[in-house]
């Protein structure tokens, strides 16, 4: 492994027994992270990213495989990973009665840093991360975003090379969420960290991440910039919007019909497809629809997103992931 590699892992498995039955977790993941990079993992609830993060993290045992993480062997010096590295996990951390100033203090001290140096470069942090003020507060008494950031300073407190940040956003927002990109971004041109990030937000790894490794059933699928995965996709998206159901399961027949299509996901009154060109689709389905006497609530073509990527290799969306999932039922386990 080069000095410029922060993470070299070889065929990372983790099993689980629940109750007699076996679940592979993870399957044999191939990770490489360079120094620098901000990478996402992307994937939906149950896909194995959080348990990839704790075995990159030291916190649980691999079953199978090997990794290198800021430069020390993951099984053979554990201590020399958490040292390096800095880990925001899943759920935020749950905090007591203390002051938040206190709290980022004594996390310091627990790596080993004298208190003086403490303060000041938890000041820093409180700066950089839009929580000037927040010293003295109680971390209860705080927003969502404000928490997500003090958990983000935790990570940092002791100057990791390598920070690993499990689902960052779930939860908040749409403004605190775009706000903690920032901040995210900022990790690496202001500070030089390197940032691995799990998510299930299609629009996060697109807006935050140099490169994007699409994992499920616990083994990785694709991997690629944002733009190249989606270049992957080809063609275009045709949406109708319908007034009912029933016309819309007759127009995803239509749809179906058009040379070289592809229906993506059937839902109520939408009727979706991939189509080789949208021109001459859009022409024949207006036809078809004239023809049928069917007037769509609207119609639109569109290039391919993250959500078509992910839609393309999986069969799934993870958009109806997303509009489940507030945060709070995930949130609390592992
Ligand atoms: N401690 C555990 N015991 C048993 N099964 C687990 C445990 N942790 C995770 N799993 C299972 O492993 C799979 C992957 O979980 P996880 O890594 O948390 O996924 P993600 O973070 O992508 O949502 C799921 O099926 C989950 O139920
Ligand atoms: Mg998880």
């Amino acid at each position: 492994m080069s000095a410029a590699q922060m993470i070299h892992a070889r065929g990372l498995a983790r099993t689980f027994r629940k109750r007699k039955q076996e679940v592979r977790a993870v399957d044999g993941v191939d990770l490489d992270v360079a120094r620098g990079e901000i990478v996402g993992f992307l994937g939906p609830n149950g896909a194995g990213k959080t348990t990839t993060l704790r075995m990159l993290t030291t916190l649980i045992e691999p079953s199978e495989g090997t990794a290198t993480v800021a430069g020390c062997d993951l099984r053979a010096d554990p201590i020399g990973v958490r040292r390096r590295i800095g880990y925001v996990p899943q759920s935020g951390s749950t905090y007591q009665e203390a002051r938040a100033g206190e709290e980022i203090v004594d996390h310091a001290l627990m790596y080993g840093m004298d208190k003086a140096a403490a303060i000041s470069h938890g000041r820093e942090l409180f700066e950089t991360l839009d929580l000037e003020g927040m010293w003295k507060r109680q971390p209860k008494s705080m927003s969502g975003g404000q928490r997500r950031r003090l958990d983000i300073a935790m990570g940092l407190i002791h100057r990791p090379e390598l920070v690993f940040l499990d689902e960052p956003t779930t939860g908040l927002d749409p403004q605190a969420r775009a706000n903690l990109w920032e901040h995210i971004s900022a990790l690496r041109t202001e500070r030089d960290t390197t940032v691995f990030l799990t998510t299930h937000y299609l629009d996060e790894a697109d807006a935050l991440c140099d490169r994007i490794l699409v994992i499920d059933h616990g083994r990785i699928v694709a991997e690629g910039t944002p733009d190249a995965l989606k270049a992957g996709v080809g063609g275009d998206v045709i949406e109708v919007e319908l007034a009912d159901e029933a016309t819309a399961a007759q127009v995803r027949s239509m749809i179906e019909g058009i040379a070289g299509a592809e229906l993506t996901e059937a839902d109520g009154r939408h009727a979706r497809g991939r189509v080789p060109n949208s021109g001459t689709a859009m022409m024949e389905l207006v036809r078809g629809l004239d023809a049928a006497a069917i007037t769509p609530v609207g119609i639109q073509s569109r290039r391919p997103s993250l959500d078509d990527v992910f839609l393309t290799l999986t069969g799934r969306s993870l958009r109806d992931d997303n509009t489940h999932n507030g945060g709070a039922h995930e949130n609390g386990a592992r």
